[in-house]
């Protein structure tokens, strides 16, 4: 892998550029107006694809955004990785946040990036991180090192729960056909801690509508005498936690597999210093479920929190009004081996069941996905482990992350394999958020680190 490494490294400048391009994009997927945008990214991402040597280059139409697929099949008996990734986007605002526009790429330094980050949507989640693998493979074919087959599926819909992705799996079983599925769309520990993430949370993801009199009505004449929808809103929601922060819902944690001692003092040996954690948040204390400490909370157990919450009056000034509904957004995140449909059907009836008279309740389920944990004696985990070793001369650490990537569970059962996470990004990076940015260390790093799996994983193939 030395002429790769010479080749990455007398490209920088030219890489960055390269996805400077793509950040400029806006390819946001959730909303509808961006639809010409979105499809624009697909074609610069076939360009990046056909340029670095990719055959059969396609932009895959769908019913929703279209996928992007490329391969380069150098020997049908070597093994093959087929690399996923998200082109598109969540949608930038708030805007005001921004120190400058989520569209305007630029580098700025940070604490936690002292050598710059770049500062744009899509920087860490997910352009920069599919686009290292872009890279990756134009400098190996440019070295003639590639040591293996790959494959690329890179989608547009991942922000909005893959839906047309799962078609298209389904349709092209033959032609997606590999040894493992390689995705970079996670983090690590931090850039002196390297860390592979062995798994993700699966997600339960609802709506609920609390409906009380027919109509608004004036908060003076009806106040107190009928059920108000955002009081009543409020109230359930605040039941499905009870004092020791443990979801009320009847049968919740049925399926959860729960870790041994072993496990969760293996887990512990992760660095994590609970100062830094609050200072980071500006918050005095951590909060949680009782008896599991902060990073057992954000990845081996399972959640239930509010995204968004509306209803009644919020402009300006005051407006005396009952409201005749109330809305809330609630996300589940799910471990090994609760099921999306199960947990949404669960919260369903109890969400109902604790509706009193003089309200009724919709509750509208959206996306979901199931959780996925990578074993760490598997081929891929020990490949990516060696590849980490080779460019940070240190062992990374095996970490269950607390995010979801709901088509993965779906390519694994209907492809038939296991999935390597080697995410670069870090928690700090503000993906989601206003002022999303990705370290340039962490950027060329994966670069280098890329080919390195590739070597390894076609070796432990062979042997
Ligand atoms: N890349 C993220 C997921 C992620 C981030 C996993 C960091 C682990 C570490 C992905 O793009 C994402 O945002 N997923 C959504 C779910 C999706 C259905 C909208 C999520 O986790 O909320
Ligand atoms: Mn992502
Ligand atoms: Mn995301």
């Amino acid at each position: 892998m030395k002429g790769t490494a010479s080749i990455i490294s007398a490209n920088k400048e030219k890489f960055l550029n390269e996805l400077f391009d793509l950040l400029r994009i806006p390819t946001i997927s959730a909303d509808s107006a961006y639809k010409a945008e979105v499809l624009r990214g697909a074609g610069k991402v076939a360009e990046f694809l056909r340029n670095a040597g990719a055959d059969l280059v396609e932009i895959c139409e769908t019913a929703g955004h279209p996928i992007v697929y490329g391969e380069k099949i150098i020997d049908p008996t070597l093994p093959t990785i087929l690399v996923y990734g998200h082109y598109d986007v969540q949608p930038a605002d708030p805007l005001e946040l921004w120190t400058t526009p989520p569209f305007e790429p630029v580098i700025r330094n940070t604490p936690i990036h002292p050598e710059g980050a770049i500062f744009a949507r899509g920087a860490c989640d997910d352009k920069g991180q599919f686009f290292m693998h872009l890279k990756a493979f134009d400098a190996m074919m440019q070295a003639g090192e590639l040591p293996c087959n790959v494959k690329f599926m890179i989608e547009g819909e991942e922000e909005v729960g893959s839906e047309h992705l799962g078609i298209f799996i389904k349709e092209n079983k033959e032609r997606l056909k590999a040894d493992i599925i390689l995705v970079s769309d996670t983090g690590m520990l931090s850039n002196d801690t390297p860390s592979i993430t062995t798994g993700l949370r699966g997600l339960s993801y609802v709506k609920v509508e609390v409906t009380g009199p027919n109509r608004d009505l004036h908060s003076g004449l009806y106040g107190g005498c009928v059920a108000n929808p955002i009081n009543i809103l409020a109230k359930m929601i605040a039941s499905l936690h009870d004092e020791n922060n443990h979801i009320t819902i009847p049968g919740f944690y049925a399926d959860v597999v729960e870790l041994s001692l072993e496990e969760r003092a293996e887990m512990a040996k992760a660095p994590y210093s609970a100062d830094d954690y609050k200072a980071a948040l500006d918050i005095a204390a951590e909060y949680g479920e009782k008896g599991y400490t902060t990073p057992e909370r954000g990845s081996i157990r399972p959640t239930l929190d509010v995204n968004g919450i509306w209803g009644g009056y919020t402009g300006e000034g005051a407006k005396t009004v009952i409201a005749s509904k109330a809305h809330a957004k609630i996300s589940m995140r799910l471990v090994p081996n609760q099921q999306p449909e199960e947990i949404t059907r669960l919260f369903s009836d109890h969400f109902k069941a604790i509706a009193p008279e003089g309200v009724t309740v919709v509750v509208n389920p959206h996306h979901g996905g199931e959780p996925v944990v990578t074993p760490i004696d598997s081929i891929g985990y020990l490949s990516a482990s060696k590849a980490y070793e080779h460019t940070f001369g240190k062992k990374p650490i095996p970490v269950r992350s607390g995010g979801s990537i709901p088509i993965i569970a779906l390519f694994e059962q209907e492809l038939g394999l296991k999935t390597v996470m080697m995410g670069f990004g870090l928690d700090s990076d503000a993906i989601h958020s206003p002022n999303e940015h990705y370290g340039l260390f962490n950027f060329y790093k994966g670069i280098e680190t890329i080919p390195y799996f590739f070597h390894y994983f076609t070796e432990a193939m062979k042997s």
